[in-house]
């Protein structure tokens, strides 16, 4: 028996065993449609639901998706998993087609057909990712194109020069999103092309193989206001690149490592950006005027962007006129220190600076960060946290500070922590900590410590708060003698009693 669970538009994916009865799953969410048993003789339970979603261990033939719309008359959505066909004709659909969101996907789907949704004219929202599309006919969304907005044609293969969808301007004049991401796109075609709509708001083209894109390119959507292009191949980013993108509001270039220039003034227009992210570039040298417009800027990510010492004047300059920043990793860029840099950044919540090669924090370090969550500082070199260094940090939540070398915990640098949730020391010399050390710490509730030496049994005096899930004792990985390992294991028998 061929059985297909269908189940809320937002409910995780359900794989039904044969064997079982049909799972409905209602909840409370809207829209919620029905359960079928699917099977040869297609005895479907009616719906007067408009949504459906089709999630079938077995494959769904072409047959299988017409009957289930001649079963469901009323049908706006569908989504079908596992479709085992290559592509469809305006027969497979039923001639009152009332679908506006059609989904199939993790199909075969190799080809479009001209006019093959020609009796469904009320498409707003199409998603085909992952299916085996070469490429696309501008003819495939006739029927809908003044009202599809929402196209999604993911990890497909296909390419601009086979499509002639990107021929024909405003060949799809409401569309404002559209992802192509994960496809063979290498280079935008010198002549004739063309996106499908001027008003395009979401474009993404990340993990394809592009190299370049021509400057002109782009700006063609002046309403864009995200565009994704992380994960190609690109070489460099242009003065004029995104230069007509005055709305945009997210643009990620990240994990592009070929990038190794990025001009001075390529965002100088982009004033409307809240989230930037160039990981692993190479900039090298950080101009001031890169970002120091980007005042609206909340998310910034720049991981990996090679550079070092030399440019930390201007990144204080730039992280004092970025105010509104709240998420920022500097990750894995030897700048050394971090003496004065965030002295204007009050509104930062997550603050990110691993492998920076830091030695030592001065005391006032996070003096203005009032607002932060979560610190992560992992693999530096720090020996030790200054007393007062998080005097003023008191939301703090989450402080990761794996892979140093601090040897010393002091309880009075700690225990305004009050809300601390988080805490990762793993992997330092920590020898021991004083016995009150956790007492102030009531919302604990994961703590790292393996990898460290922890020799004394102050640990055990920690309060066993019933909110903690987590505690890596001092001793795992620890290469010790074998009475100490004995006295590890009393150790943490002592502590498994403790906290049954
Ligand atoms: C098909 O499903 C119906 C219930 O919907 C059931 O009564 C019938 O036995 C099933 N047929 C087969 C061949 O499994
Ligand atoms: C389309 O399907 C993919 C999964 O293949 C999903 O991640 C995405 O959110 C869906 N919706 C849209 C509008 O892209
Ligand atoms: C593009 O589609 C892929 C796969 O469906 C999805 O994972 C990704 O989040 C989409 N991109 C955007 C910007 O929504
Ligand atoms: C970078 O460019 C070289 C050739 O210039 C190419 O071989 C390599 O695959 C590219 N790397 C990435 C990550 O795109
Ligand atoms: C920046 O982009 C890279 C590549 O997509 C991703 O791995 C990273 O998580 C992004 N950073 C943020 C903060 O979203
Ligand atoms: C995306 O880029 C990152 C960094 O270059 C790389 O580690 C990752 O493997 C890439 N992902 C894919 C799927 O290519
Ligand atoms: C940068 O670091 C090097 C050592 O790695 C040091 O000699 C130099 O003085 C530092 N420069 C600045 C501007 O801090
Ligand atoms: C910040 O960058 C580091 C180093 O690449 C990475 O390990 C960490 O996951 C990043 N943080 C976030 C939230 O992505
Ligand atoms: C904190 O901000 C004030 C201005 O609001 C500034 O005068 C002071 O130097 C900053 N403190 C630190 C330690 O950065
Ligand atoms: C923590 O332990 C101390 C004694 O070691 C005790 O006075 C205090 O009440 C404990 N706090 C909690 C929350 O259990």
């Amino acid at each position: 028996m061929k059985k297909i669970c269908a189940v809320g538009f937002f409910v995780l994916t359900i794989f039904c065993a044969s064997t079982e009865a049909f799972i409905c799953d209602y909840k409370d969410i809207e829209n919620i449609h029905t359960c079928i048993i699917f099977n040869t003789s297609s005895t479907f339970v009616q719906s007067d639901k408009e949504v459906l979603r089709v999630v079938s261990n077995v494959e769904i033939s072409i047959d299988d998706m017409k009957e289930i719309l001649t079963n469901f008359p009323k049908l706006e959505s569908l989504e079908i998993l596992n479709g085992k066909f290559d592509s469809y004709r305006s027969s497979d659909f039923p001639s009152s087609c009332l679908l506006k969101n059609l989904q199939i996907l993790r199909g075969q789907l190799v080809s479009l057909a001209s006019s093959g949704l020609s009796a469904c004219t009320l498409l707003t929202s199409i998603n085909f990712s992952y299916n085996k599309l070469a490429s696309v006919n501008k003819n495939a969304f006739d029927s809908f194109q003044s009202t599809l907005k929402t196209l999604n044609l993911a990890d497909n293969k296909i390419d601009f020069t086979t499509s002639d969808i990107f021929t024909t301007s405003n060949s799809l004049p409401a569309l404002e999103s559209l992802n192509l991401s994960s496809n063979e796109l290498s280079s935008f075609p010198q002549s004739g092309f063309a996106f499908p709509s001027t008003n395009l708001k979401k474009l993404d083209l990340s993990f394809n193989k592009f190299s370049t894109i021509a400057n002109t390119i782009l700006n063609l959507i002046p309403s864009l206001e995200e565009l994704y292009l992380y994960n190609n191949s690109m070489t460099e980013i242009s003065e004029t690149q995104f230069s007509g993108l005055t709305l945009l509001k997210k643009l990620n270039i990240g994990n592009n490592n070929n990038i190794s220039s990025i001009h001075k003034d390529a965002f100088k227009n982009n004033i409307a950006l809240e989230v930037l992210n160039i990981t692993r570039s190479t900039v090298t040298k950080l101009e001031k005027e890169l970002l120091t417009p980007l005042t609206k800027l909340q998310n910034l990510d720049l991981q990996d962007i090679k550079i070092d010492n030399s440019s930390i004047e201007n990144l204080k300059d730039i992280l004092s006129s970025l105010t509104d920043l709240k998420y920022l990793n500097i990750s894995l860029n030897k700048i050394g220190s971090i003496d004065g840099i965030f002295s204007s950044s009050k509104n930062l919540v997550e603050l990110y600076i691993n492998e920076i090669g830091l030695e030592k924090l001065s005391e006032n370090s996070f003096d203005n960060l009032t607002k932060l969550e979560v610190i992560s500082l992992n693999k530096n070199s720090l020996e030790s946290f200054p007393d007062n260094i998080f005097k003023n940090t008191l939301g703090l939540k989450v402080l990761h500070a794996s892979e140093n070398k601090i040897s010393q915990l002091k309880t009075s640098t700690f225990e305004k922590l009050e809300k601390l949730e988080y805490l990762d020391l793993s992997g330092n010399d920590i020898k021991g900590i004083e016995k009150n050390f956790f007492d102030k710490l009531k919302n604990l509730k994961v703590i790292k410590m393996s990898n460290n030496e922890c020799l004394n049994e102050d640990i055990l005096s920690f309060n066993s708060s019933s909110s903690l899930s987590k505690f890596d004792k001092c001793f795992d990985d620890y290469n010790s003698s074998p009475t100490l390992i004995i006295s590890n294991a009393l150790l943490i028998l002592a502590l498994l009693l403790k906290f049954v």
